[in-house]
């Protein structure tokens, strides 16, 4: 059975208009997969879906083979499903950075001490230990965002959504967010649904879904899916910069292979 399991999701705000239309896709423990797709495309009622806020007016969603979008299952899937939105400043309650990552767990009424520990942990899974007893306020936009992880993984869930959690912040808060990303999933094994508009965050991913209104219309790995430079175009995507640049140079009679997705590969292509 997957972690994940959505099958044939059909969700509307206003019963006319359908902002997810038909989704299916299964994700397994431990992949780390990227949603794109342009303003309206319906990811981020997409990532409501998943984690229960919204429930599907047809199909199913399975987190770890609880049904979600019941009354009854809400507090099982918020404790499996983080979501990391994408502004910092909307999720952070508390005015001491300890206290803010302390709120998730003590809403589930987690033991005290039980409680200390996943501060622990959590403030150092994203390097924040330093800042325990900081206001943050003080904080980089980087920084919050590394507090509001804080505050999703001291519930300890098995998988986190980020959506478009880079969004707000300079490329250094960007870079930060991404690296502790990945770790969580390379070492925590944490399964990460990443959200975003950056195609440079896309080419680490297993897996990339493409939505286009609500539908999803490509679901393959980032080589595969940066080839097709046309379709995404025609629904409002773009390449990374190093495929983007590879293509115009292949088209101006340079030979370069196909699929190149980071700098490195790009300059490797070059000097051959
Ligand atoms: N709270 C809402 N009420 C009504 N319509 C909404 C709401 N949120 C999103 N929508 C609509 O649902 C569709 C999908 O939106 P959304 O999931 O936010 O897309 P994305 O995150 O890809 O930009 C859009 O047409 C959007 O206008
Ligand atoms: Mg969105």
């Amino acid at each position: 059975m997957s972690l994940i399991s959505l099958k044939d999701v059909k969700f509307s705000y206003d019963k006319t208009n359908p902002a997810v239309d038909g989704v299916s896709f299964n994700v397994e423990k431990g992949e780390y997969i990227a949603v794109i797709g342009h303003n309206g495309s319906g990811k981020s009622t997409l990532a409501r879906l998943i984690n229960g806020l919204l429930s599907p007016d047809e199909g199913e969603i399975y987190v770890d083979d609880i049904k979600v979008g019941d009354k009854k299952t809400v507090f099982e899937v918020r404790k499996r499903v983080g979501v990391v939105f994408q502004n910092p400043d909307n999720q952070l309650v508390a005015s001491i950075v300890e206290d803010d990552v302390a709120f998730g767990p003590e809403n589930l009424g987690i033991p005290r001490k039980e409680i200390g520990e996943r501060i622990d942990f959590a403030l150092d899974a994203v390097g924040m230990q330093d800042f325990r007893k900081s206001s943050p306020t003080r904080l980089s936009g980087g920084q919050k965002q590394r507090v509001a992880i804080a505050g999703v993984l001291a519930l300890k869930p098995q998988i986190l959504i980020l959506d478009e959690s880079t969004a707000m912040l300079d490329p250094k808060g960007r870079k930060e967010v991404l690296s502790v990303v990945k770790k969580l999933n390379k070492e925590q094994a944490v399964t990460v649904l990443a959200i975003t508009h950056y195609m440079e965050e896309v080419v680490d991913a297993d897996r990339v879904i493409v939505l286009d209104s609500g539908k999803i219309v490509m679901q393959d790995t980032p080589r595969e899916i940066f080839k097709r430079e046309k379709e995404l175009k025609e629904i409002g995507l773009e390449l990374p910069l190093a495929s983007y640049i590879a293509n115009k140079m292949r088209k101006n009679g340079i030979e370069l292979p196909e699929g190149v997705l980071t700098e490195q590969e790009l300059s490797e292509a070059l000097c051959k």
